[in-house]
């Protein structure tokens, strides 16, 4: 193992009732954490989660817990973040995971305002409700170091992943929409990581593709041809595992990525590598 990927500190993780950020979260379980905070709109998902990670965690002192928040309530959110530091003392690692994809295809044209509206809430200005307050309660806890071969460093206070997409930098035809709300994510990150480095926080996101989650099956079951089009798109052929992007997001928040701030993981197999005006294989 890299030295620098074990983990002790505590977790906050929103989305984690389900998919992706469940998967994270009992990532940074096996990694070392010493508290997760299992926050979903979902209760019911999010404390079986919280009990499924007890199986995963590797830090004697494990504790996990559920939290219900929505996204797009603020003071919901602000509540949460008020919630592990009050809980667990401070946070170490926050994984933003809650979104959704309205599956909506429908050119710029045909644009559903109604519809518009609602995922930028969830996926845009939910996560800058996370991001705000999750930076806001960072900068005030003490900064921490990491010792490694070479001596001791500072890691700062904390680090953010936010999961966006593979549409944070490309578009996909119809999916305007879901588009633009993921394009923000990564703005966000950005400026996250921009305004807040100085103060000992990192943000950096994840950009998968189709990940084998329980929105992909539903996707592919509304949608058969989904699966032959990764197949046909994706140049190994598959969608990612899910420890493929939880790893990664993982990495991220761990004292080995001390040095990469404000920008993304493309997690893609090399879709975005290539622009495909036809098929070559
Ligand atoms: N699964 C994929 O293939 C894939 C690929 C690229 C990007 N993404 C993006 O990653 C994010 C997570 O995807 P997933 O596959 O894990 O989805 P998912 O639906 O499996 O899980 C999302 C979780 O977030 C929670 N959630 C949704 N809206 C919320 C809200 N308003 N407040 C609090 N919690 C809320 C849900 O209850 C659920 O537990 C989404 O934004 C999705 O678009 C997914």
């Amino acid at each position: 193992m890299i030295p620098g990927t074990q983990l002790d500190g505590v977790a906050l993780v929103v989305g984690s009732g389900r998919g992706i950020g469940q998967q994270a979260a009992f990532s940074l379980a096996e990694a070392g954490a010493r508290a997760i905070v299992f926050a979903d709109m979902n209760e019911e998902t999010a404390t079986a989660s919280a009990e499924e990670s007890k199986q995963y965690a590797t830090n004697k002192e494990y504790q996990a817990t559920a939290f219900k928040v929505n996204v797009t309530d603020e003071k919901g959110v602000q509540d949460m973040v008020d919630f592990v530091v009050k809980q667990f003392g401070r946070i170490d690692y926050a994984v933003n995971g809650a979104g959704v994809d309205n599956g909506v295809h429908a050119p710029i044209a045909d644009t559903d305002i109604e519809g518009f509206d609602r995922i930028m809430t969830i996926n845009a200005r939910g996560m800058l409700l996370c991001v705000r307050a999750e930076a806001a309660a960072m900068r005030k806890q003490e900064p921490r170091t990491f010792t490694s071969r070479n001596g001791v460093r500072d890691i700062g206070r904390g680090a953010i992943v936010n999961v966006a997409s593979a549409n944070s930098s490309v578009g996909l035809p119809g999916k305007g929409s879901y588009t633009i709300s993921k394009h923000a994510c990564l703005g966000l990150t950005k400026m996250a990581g921009l305004d807040h480095s100085p103060e000992g926080i990192r943000c950096n996101a994840v950009c998968p593709t189709w990940v084998r989650t329980p929105l992909l099956d539903i996707e592919l079951e509304k949608n058969p041809e989904v699966r032959d089009a990764i197949t046909a798109i994706v140049p190994i052929k598959r969608a990612a595992e899910c420890e493929e992007v939880s790893e990664a997001i993982t990495f991220l928040l761990s004292p080995a990525a001390s040095y990469i701030n404000g920008t993304s993981l493309i997690l893609d197999a090399g879709v975005t590598t290539s622009v495909r005006v036809f098929r070559t294989n």
